[in-house]
């Protein structure tokens, strides 16, 4: 069984993703919608809070678990990888959306960490919006340029956007705040266009219409849900022990720490996606 956690409502844009790409596997989705929103919420909290819900997924058996929220995986991902799971649950894994979406507009492989002269710049130049706590943590530019440092990437914080997504703001209210971050993003290329943007947040996908419509035609929206989908398969290929596949009937469980019956965004989140949320503790 895989975990997939996520602050909220959010990480059900890459569940559903996941879910339809690996058809044989069971998943654990927890949402932390009692602490959420996580986007405005300092790096201890993120950390300890992050780590806590992890640890709650590998106790109820969970061997792998994908961090489905940014601003979670920018900023504690590494933390949780390279201190806390090796004391805690060495045999297992925690995978982040950051990884793949790096992987993408780098070019090359997370494990590489430093460029080859004969490397190619598949995105010379790149516009990244995400939650301010995401755009702080500069995890994506410092991932992508390590690996590629030619890469030039405008960051661009979208304030509140997300909650107005769950919130279910109108088309007009949100194309109005969508318009207003991307003309700023731009203005940040000098008018160049971008080669490829990222939404960099869990929620953006459902505007991926209005932020197609505010960018240059030629600028390629990445999705990261398709992008982790593809990496969790790859990486089940290459790690099986790790996956459920062969052992038939596959189940997916939703679980919040908060009150099931008053989460936010729910409806429009879930709408690819059946089953009910459990409240637990953690
Ligand atoms: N899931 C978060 C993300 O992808 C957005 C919501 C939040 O701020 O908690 O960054």
């Amino acid at each position: 069984m895989i975990g997939v956690f996520d602050s909220g409502s959010g990480g059900l844009t890459v569940l559903e993703a996941l879910v339809e790409a690996l058809p044989d596997e069971s998943f654990l989705y927890l949402g932390d919608h009692a602490r959420a929103p996580y986007g405005e919420r300092d790096n201890a909290e993120i950390v300890a809070y992050t780590t806590e819900a992890i640890d709650f997924l590998m106790r109820s058996g969970c061997r792998l678990v994908v961090i489905a929220c940014n601003t979670a995986a920018s900023v504690a991902l590494r933390t949780i990888q390279q201190t806390w799971l090796p004391l805690h649950h060495p045999r297992n894994r925690v995978l982040g959306v950051l990884v793949p979406m790096v992987e993408a507009l780098a070019g090359v492989p997370w494990h590489r960490e430093v460029p080859h002269e004969d490397d190619i710049l598949l995105f010379p130049r790149v516009v990244l919006f995400g939650t301010t706590k995401t755009i702080e943590s500069r995890a994506y530019l410092e991932e992508v340029n390590k690996r590629a440092p030619g890469c030039d990437i405008v960051q661009q914080a979208c304030p509140g956007l997300a909650g107005m997504i769950e919130d279910g703001a109108s088309e007009t209210e949100l194309l109005d705040v969508v318009s207003k971050r991307v003309a700023a993003a731009l203005e940040g290329h000098m008018g160049f266009v971008p080669d490829a943007a990222v939404l960099g947040c869990t929620h953006y996908p459902l505007v991926r219409h209005l932020f197609a419509y505010c960018l240059p035609e030629e600028t390629r929206i990445l999705s990261q849900p398709d992008l982790v989908a593809d990496a969790l398969s790859d990486y089940l290929r290459r790690r099986p022990e790790f996956s459920d596949a062969g052992q038939g009937g596959r189940t997916v469980r939703y679980l919040t720490t908060g009150d099931p019956a008053h989460l936010r965004g729910l409806a429009v989140f879930m709408q690819n996606l059946h089953g009910q949320f459990t409240r637990v503790r953690l």
